[in-house]
């Protein structure tokens, strides 16, 4: 299957053979994600990138890459400074903004803002988040954390037991994540949460269907022990209508409970914003200095996966080993 010229709406497109030409591209790509190697394979492209919710990683990332792959771009941050203000539907927009540019990246609060954007240009629209629906962007970077770390550790991906904690019902990043895992093998896929954030049963069905054990709990001192990897989320705060209900004290993922019940070779992930505010049980920055957490490898992962993913969807992905570069 090719990506040139797709709508990136949902981690679904992405088959396990998919997943693994995206990673070797991205590790091909990580010296020019860190400034060592140029190329210039998008140079003329235009990407634009449309945050119509708050971002630091997604859209900074997704710039960088644009970038650092030869290529422009346009932005804009907030509807209010969009003639959405004005009361400019999302198909107009589309209509218009596909015309201004090669591939647009969009994120927006409501779920089914994307598709409608998508159905209204021929010009790739990518996904950088839909409300409490998807973020396939940040799921492919973090398969391909998981990718680089297992390498380290001499694992494979197939046959893992991946312990996904927190508000699993609002996180788009585990309902993409839980797309891609599926993927792979024999895996089993330890959903902790309260039992009202729980994971979403379509997407605990779709993985029973392709053969993994499926756990769910609300105990994380339990699930996480044997886990491969802690995959952990904030409470999605902007997704409740009403106040939103704590976490217990149980889920916060702090240093005591990682050295009582995680092994020596966890690898430890968040997709970040951690809320670090009182009272907040996100995982604790008492965990920064343990070589287990993984987060700002999956950070720094955003770059050559999304430079891979843009090239493929605009075609330049072949020519890209001949046109690297020293800096
Ligand atoms: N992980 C993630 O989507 O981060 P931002 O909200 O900062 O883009």
């Amino acid at each position: 299957m090719s990506l040139t010229g797709k709508h990136i709406l949902s981690s679904d497109l992405f088959d396990r053979d998919e997943l693994e030409r995206l990673f070797r591209l991205a590790d091909l790509l990580v010296p020019v994600a860190r400034g060592e190697q140029v190329t210039r394979v998008l140079e003329g492209a235009v990407m634009a990138s449309l945050f119509f919710e708050a971002s630091t990683r997604t859209r900074l990332s997704c710039e960088s890459a644009f970038l650092r792959l030869g290529g422009a771009v346009s932005s804009t941050t907030g509807s209010e400074v969009t003639s959405m203000s004005k009361g400019e539907s999302l198909a107009d927009t589309g209509r218009v903004v596909g015309g201004y540019c090669d591939l647009v990246v969009m994120r927006h609060p409501e779920v089914e803002s994307i598709h409608e954007f998508a159905a209204a240009t021929n010009t790739p629209v990518v996904n950088a988040g839909n409300g409490a629906g998807e973020h396939p962007t940040q799921a492919l970077l973090d398969m391909f954390t998981l990718h680089r770390e297992f390498a380290r550790l001499g694992k494979t991906m197939d046959g893992r037991r991946i312990a996904l904690v927190g508000d699993l019902r609002h996180g788009r990043t585990v309902h993409s994540l839980m797309k891609l895992l599926s993927r792979y093998d024999s895996m089993t896929i330890a959903c902790v949460s309260p039992a009202e954030l729980g994971m979403p049963a379509p997407l605990l069905e779709l993985a029973a269907a392709r053969g993994h054990r499926i756990e769910e709990s609300d105990q994380p001192a339990t699930a996480l022990k044997d886990a491969d990897v802690v995959y952990t989320t904030r409470l999605q705060t902007e997704r409740f209508a009403d106040k939103p209900m704590p976490y217990s004290d149980d889920f916060r993922i702090d240093s005591s409970l990682v050295n009582r019940v995680c092994r020596a070779d966890a690898v430890i992930m968040h997709p970040l914003p951690r809320d670090s505010r009182p009272g907040s049980n996100d995982l604790s920055a008492d965990l920064n200095g343990d070589p287990r957490l993984a987060i700002f490898r999956q950070t720094d992962a955003g770059i050559p996966t999304r430079m891979a993913l843009f090239a493929s969807v605009l075609g330049v992905a072949d020519g890209i080993a001949a046109s690297l570069r020293p800096a």
